[in-house]
């Protein structure tokens, strides 16, 4: 019994080391320049707040509504369109096209976590997202 003691208290103390060097190479992953900039981050940007329930009715409505198509001149485009869920929420165009096929100025934005912007739109010319929702619906585009 004793003989096997010996290696297997032997291994435990490698393993502790090995981890101890990888915690010193994460530590050292970081420049004196790389933690100034998140420093500055930090000042920006803060962690955002935990998501709410998203099987809750306001947001599955949201849901609905995001790829609803009827809102749409052509009946053909939702939200889902120029802010596609799966491409983070932008179409990646230069600029997106309406329902005629015209196009319009700007290229759309992501909707990710449009919510907790101090304006919307390139220009901020919008407060909030409440404001903002009139915008898709009513442009001629
Ligand atoms: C035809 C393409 C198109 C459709 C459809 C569309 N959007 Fe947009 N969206 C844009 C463009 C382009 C902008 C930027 C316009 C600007 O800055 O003047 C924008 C801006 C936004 C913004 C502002 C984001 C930011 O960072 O400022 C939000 C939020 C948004 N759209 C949500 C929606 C929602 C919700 C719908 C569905 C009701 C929708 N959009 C439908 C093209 C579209």
């Amino acid at each position: 019994m004793k003989k096997l003691l010996f290696p297997f208290l032997a291994l435990i103390l490698l393993g502790f080391a090995c981890r101890n060097q990888e915690n010193k190479a994460k530590e050292k992953q970081y420049s004196e320049a790389d933690l100034q900039l998140l420093e500055k981050a930090t000042t920006y940007f803060s962690k955002l707040p935990e998501p709410k329930d998203p099987t809750s009715p306001l947001a599955l409505l949201g849901k609905k509504l995001y790829y609803e198509e009827s809102v749409s001149a052509n009946g053909k485009m939702s939200c889902n369109t120029c802010h596609p869920i799966s491409t983070y929420g932008v179409d990646n165009l230069p600029t997106s096209p309406g329902h005629d096929g015209r196009r319009g100025t700007r290229n759309s934005p992501t909707t990710f976590n449009a919510y907790f912007h101090v304006a919307q739109f390139w220009d901020g010319r919008s407060p909030d997202l409440a404001d903002q929702a009139k915008g898709p619906i009513l442009n001629p585009i």
